[in-house]
């Protein structure tokens, strides 16, 4: 039985596509990319789906309250049974009714070790804070901002001769290998939650 991830994206879809070759090179078992949605019309994302085929709409915001949005988007994800839910640099709050539809079904990547830096410009933030490493973190979503239980994360060192664009590239490197086992971990069903941690079975991760 294949596994239907519904893919949400605001942008360049980088994630989007990582986990789209993981797919395709059999590195997740049994998942299938079925549905892409960009509150944006212009997201580059859009044209990596369209070039893999993978089905993608643009649901805009505009106009509308939270719930309202989320509504539309719950609605096409159900349609197209959906039963995990990838956020992929989707620069929106979840609402509360969204993530109820699909209660610890919803994953989000974030570049940097949450809870550090939630937010905006992690990146940027950590290297004003001056921290010596920072990383990703794939968690679960809740409806607080980068705030649900953790499901992963990965370290990687800053420089001090690093950019923005420096550190945000070899933390992307890093995020594209991290969702992939997240998703694996996630659809294996080989872990459990206690309180807000995700403990994986033996020989996940
Ligand atoms: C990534 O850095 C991700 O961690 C954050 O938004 C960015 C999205 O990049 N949530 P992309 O669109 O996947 O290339």
């Amino acid at each position: 039985m294949s596994h239907r991830i519904g893919v949400l994206l605001s942008g360049r879809g980088s994630n989007f596509e990582a986990l789209a070759d993981s797919i395709a090179a059999g590195r997740i078992p049994g998942a299938e990319i079925v549905l892409v949605i960009s509150n944006r019309e212009d997201a580059l994302g859009l044209q990596r789906a369209a070039a893999r085929r993978i089905p993608a709409r643009v649901i805009s915001s505009k106009g509308l309250q939270r719930e309202a949005y989320d509504r539309l988007v719950v609605s096409e994800l159900q349609r197209a049974r959906v039963e995990l839910v990838c956020l992929a640099g989707f620069m929106r709050l979840l609402s509360p009714y969204f993530v109820a539809c699909f209660p610890q079904r919803i994953l989000n990547i974030h570049p940097s070790l949450l809870p550090s830096f939630p937010g905006l410009e992690a990146q940027r933030q950590a290297l004003e804070y001056g921290v010596k490493f920072s990383g990703c973190t794939v968690h679960l979503v809740d409806e607080n901002l980068d705030a649900g239980p953790i499901l992963a994360q990965a370290i990687v060192p800053v420089r001090d001769d690093d950019t923005d664009e420096t550190l945000s590239a070899r933390i992307l490197a890093e995020e594209h290998r991290l969702y992939t086992e997240a998703v694996r971990l996630i659809l294996s069903g080989r872990y459990r939650i206690v309180g807000r941690r995700v403990i994986a079975l033996a020989n996940e991760l």
